[in-house]
């Protein structure tokens, strides 16, 4: 059968998270979480069922929802969406970003996006016809080069993809980086499609810079945002898109042939309960002290860790212990060590061997210091 696809093999990530199973390893590999979802939430998600909230959603999300994120963003960054027109709920915030890409990219449009960026974004870019133009991030720190940019810039650009809190690097991206973005774009017709799923996840003191928060980018931005890391429910795939209403108008025909609603009763119960909860308060610190704790377990070792500046992903570099490429050393550390976690370049279109694997610490105490301590004897029994 003719593939529509050519470049991806498949997904790399479900045979990462199958080898971790059949050897027993701690998989830190995907975003996965060990914490449980809040026991009135769950209780909440049961009434909605049994109470025979589970016919269709509106296919824009239910108002209730939709109002909860309005206030909210508002509270947080002082930029109003209306949740009747600009904001729609969706599945998950992988579909919400493949709805924004097929909404605006055409045949032979030009995307630019970040290398490394979150995976489905070029294959939604394909799907629509459109070319991905890979921007390299630079260390240290994996930060955009807005020269860079600006070469890459001409008449056939239409997208450029953002996300900050960056996965896969815990990059963050600042007020400079946006006012760079909006001098570029300024009096161009490019869109701009704003990943913000780790708002609640910016560590030291700094601060989530959305871009709403700068007029001559909100009003050509589709952002996108989730429950997922806020709540530990991933699984439910809550997420949501916002936008000026004449962009949301067109988002919302697109959206709508990719699934017609998102599940009822998930969506009563999180709206019952946002707003009553102390999650959105907490959670910053929750994952602050997680990152804190498992490189702090690693600090004097052969591993080197730059902390993250964002979301529950560490990336750590092993390039004192082995020139190996990331993929095979991800291997041997699932197979040898028991320790499951994703090599960088599976988020790279130009496969620079940089020596990193990217870890998940969404994790309990013990399971980081268990991990930890099979990492240590790892490299140990490596470099005896
Ligand atoms: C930046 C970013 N965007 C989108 C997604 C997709 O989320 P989901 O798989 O829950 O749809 C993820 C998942 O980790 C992500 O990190």
């Amino acid at each position: 059968m003719q593939t529509k696809l050519p470049e991806t093999q498949g997904s790399h990530f479900w045979e990462i998270r199958q080898l971790a199973l059949e050897n027993s390893a701690i998989d830190m590999s995907v975003g996965t979480t060990e914490f449980s979802c809040p026991a009135r939430l769950a209780g909440l998600a049961a009434q909605y069922i049994r109470d025979n909230y589970n016919n269709y959603a509106s296919f824009d999300g239910i108002l209730p929802l939709r109002e909860r994120i309005s206030e909210t963003f508002f509270r947080n960054y002082g930029k109003k969406y209306d949740p009747v027109a600009e904001i729609t709920i969706c599945a998950g915030p992988a579909q919400a970003a493949t709805n924004v890409i097929s909404t605006i990219v055409n045949e032979g449009d030009e995307v630019i996006l970040t290398d490394p960026s979150y995976f489905t974004y070029s294959q939604a870019i394909r799907l629509n016809g459109g070319t991905p133009v890979h921007l390299p991030l630079k260390e240290p720190g994996f930060r955009i080069d807005w020269d860079d940019v600006r070469k890459m810039i001409n008449s056939k650009t239409r997208l450029i993809i953002l996300n900050t809190p960056h996965n896969p690097t815990g990059s963050v991206f600042g007020r400079e980086d946006m006012q760079q973005l909006q001098r570029l774009t300024n009096g161009t017709g490019i869109y701009i499609l704003s990943d913000e799923g780790f708002e609640y996840l910016v560590y030291d003191q700094e601060k989530h810079q959305s871009i709403a928060q700068f007029p001559g980018l909100a009003s050509r931005s589709f952002i996108i945002s989730g429950a997922g890391p806020v709540f530990h429910i991933n699984g439910w795939n809550m997420a949501w898109c916002m936008a000026p209403a004449n962009m949301m108008k067109e988002f919302r025909k697109v959206s709508e042939c990719y699934g017609f609603s998102v599940s009822t009763p998930l969506q009563y119960a999180l709206a019952d309960y946002w707003g009553q909860s102390d999650e959105l308060e907490n959670v910053t610190e929750l994952y602050q002290g997680k990152r804190n704790y498992f490189n702090r377990l690693l600090k004097g070792s052969p591993y080197l860790v730059e902390p993250a500046q964002g979301s529950y992903f560490q990336l750590i570099s092993y390039k004192n212990l082995s020139s190996e490429a990331d993929t095979d050393f991800a291997l041997r550390l699932i197979k040898e060590a028991g320790v499951a976690a994703m090599p960088l370049s599976m988020f790279m279109h130009k496969k620079r061997n940089l020596h990193y694997l990217r870890f998940c610490f969404a994790k309990k105490n013990e399971t980081l210091d268990e991990a930890a301590r099979r990492l240590l004897s790892f490299a140990q029994k490596i470099t005896a």
